[in-house]
């Protein structure tokens, strides 16, 4: 534990440095390693085993730093005097930064069949509203950065599906048909749930 509270004090002085070049979203980038976030999730923030990916687009600023400095049972904490929030803002603006969405357009279309052949269905349900083996995943995913981390690298009951298996391609397609899932209907609409 000392030895990784040195390294971060180590850390904070090379960031320190750093801040006279400020602006650069590279330099956000420098921070996520030296500060040793990389290591659990990822030089690009983009996710590993040992941590989630981290999206910009799913948290406000003030949620980013306000995760940083509480410990779970998992991260450490960051406190203000090893990581300042002048650097936390920069690390927020790299990862901003990061494209969210696929890098090619989605056909729903070839993403319901997809859906299908490599059988979401079946513990997420025919529209992807949730089942008994598996949770709701649309409409409204989670954001497309997470939710292809998420099917490539499950952590728990989920069979993983890699690039060889499922090509970025597909991903993009099944998000595209997940996405367009109509909504559920309102509650008021269902008589024994009305207020
Ligand atoms: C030892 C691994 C580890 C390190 C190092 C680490 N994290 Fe985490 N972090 C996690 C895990 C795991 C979670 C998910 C919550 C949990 O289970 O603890 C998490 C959660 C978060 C969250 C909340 C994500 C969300 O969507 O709610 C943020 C933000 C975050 N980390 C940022 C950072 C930053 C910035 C650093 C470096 C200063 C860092 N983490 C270092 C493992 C780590
Ligand atoms: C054998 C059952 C099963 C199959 C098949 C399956 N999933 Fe899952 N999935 C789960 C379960 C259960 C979870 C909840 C987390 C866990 O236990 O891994 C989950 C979680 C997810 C999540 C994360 C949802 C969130 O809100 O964080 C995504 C995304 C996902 N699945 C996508 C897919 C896609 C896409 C496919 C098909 C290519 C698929 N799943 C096939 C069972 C399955």
């Amino acid at each position: 534990m000392r030895n990784v509270a040195i390294s971060l004090v180590v850390a904070a002085a090379t960031a320190a440095s750093l801040s006279l070049n400020a602006q650069v979203p590279a330099d956000g980038a420098q921070l996520l390693t030296q500060s040793g976030c990389a290591v659990c999730h990822g030089a690009d923030g983009q996710g590993t085993a040992a941590g989630p990916s981290l999206d910009a687009s799913a948290l406000s600023l003030d949620e980013f730093v306000a995760s940083v400095r509480q410990a779970t049972r998992t991260m450490p904490a960051y406190a203000a005097e090893i990581l300042p929030d002048e650097d936390l803002s920069r690390m927020f603006a790299f990862l901003e930064a990061q494209t969210t969405e696929p890098a090619s357009a989605g056909r729903v279309d070839v993403g319901a069949e997809l859906y299908s052949a490599y059988g979401c269905y079946s513990c997420h349900a025919d529209e992807a509203q949730g089942g008994q083996h598996g949770p709701r995943l649309g409409p409204d995913p989670i954001t497309y950065a997470r939710f292809e981390w998420y099917t490539r690298h499950p952590t728990r009951t989920m069979p993983p599906y890699s690039t060889v298996v499922l090509t970025d391609q597909e991903m993009a397609d099944i998000y595209a048909f997940v996405e367009a899932q109509p909504q559920p209907p309102p509650l008021e609409s269902i008589p024994l749930l009305a207020p």
